[in-house]
């Protein structure tokens, strides 16, 4: 389990204070698929950001099965996968399979782990045509592909997203939405944001609702429905961010 507690994130931007996240606490269950939603700086990516060790809270603790994540940021990170919407984090020059090799040796797997890795995910993700050619010449999609199979290769227990599907196609959306729900019987844990609304109601048992760097709603979306009484996400989430009277 994941455990935040009283969390909170400010930017210096010229020489105003923002406030990314502001004293957030809420916990990630094992094996969940939680969906991160909330409007255009929210403070959706400075959550992830934190949770995958890449920035630290100025406040508040991030906590993995009792642990603080930053006391023991190599052990945290190998058993992270974590991708950042568009930064694919790709080399152009190298071809997929270089790619995922290249990341695979990063974590000391084993040149059999990792052709094995690379066979799966190749399968999985229907890239065996495109493998051994070199990313620079991909499309958008294409590439994302890879960059989901980058952050797959050694086969990470919890898995971090950053708007995984903007930019792709209907075909590969259906492919990430196939691969959550495998991932899920497996018993990864996987945290993801979105603007898509239906993949929400479609992959997640669990969300949490960002605005303005705070938390309007953190739980399972069937009690969310039941409470609200209304299985309208759109609907949900406005009638949320009214309620708190964060509009302003
Ligand atoms: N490195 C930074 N420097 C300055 N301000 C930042 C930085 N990172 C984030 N912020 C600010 O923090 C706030 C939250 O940003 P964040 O990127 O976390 O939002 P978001 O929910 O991911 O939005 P989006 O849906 O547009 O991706 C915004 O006001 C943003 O301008
Ligand atoms: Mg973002």
């Amino acid at each position: 389990m994941i455990v935040v507690d009283q969390v909170s994130k400010q930017f210096k931007d010229k020489k105003q204070y923002v406030k990314a996240v502001d004293h957030i606490s809420l916990n990630i269950q094992k094996g969940h698929v939680v969906g991160l939603i909330g409007e255009n700086g929210a403070g959706k990516t400075t959550l992830l950001r934190m949770l995958s060790t890449l920035i630290e809270p100025d406040e508040g603790t991030i906590k993995l099965e009792g642990r603080n994540i930053f006391e023991n940021k190599v052990q945290v990170r190998s058993r992270l996968g974590v991708l950042f919407g568009s930064e694919t984090g790709l080399y152009n020059r190298l071809t997929a399979r270089e790619n995922l090799e290249y990341f695979g040796s990063l974590y000391s797997m084993s040149a059999l782990d990792i052709k094995n890795q690379i066979d799966m995910l190749a399968k999985r993700f229907g890239m065996g045509k495109y493998l051994d050619r070199k990313v620079e010449g991909f499309s958008k999609g294409m590439k994302q592909k890879v960059a989901i199979a980058r952050t797959l290769i050694h086969d990470p227990d919890i898995v971090l997203f950053d708007e995984p599907t903007t930019g792709l196609d209907i075909t590969s959306s259906n492919i990430f939405r196939e691969f959550i729900n495998q991932y899920k019987n497996e018993g990864k844990t996987i945290v993801f944001s979105t603007h898509i609304m239906e993949e929400i109601a479609q992959l997640c048992e669990n969300i949490i609702m960002m605005h303005k760097g705070e938390i309007v709603y953190e739980g399972a979306l069937e009690e969310l429905y039941e409470q609200e009484n209304s299985r309208d996400l759109n609907y949900l989430f406005t009638s949320k961010v009214a309620g708190e009277g964060l509009y302003v």
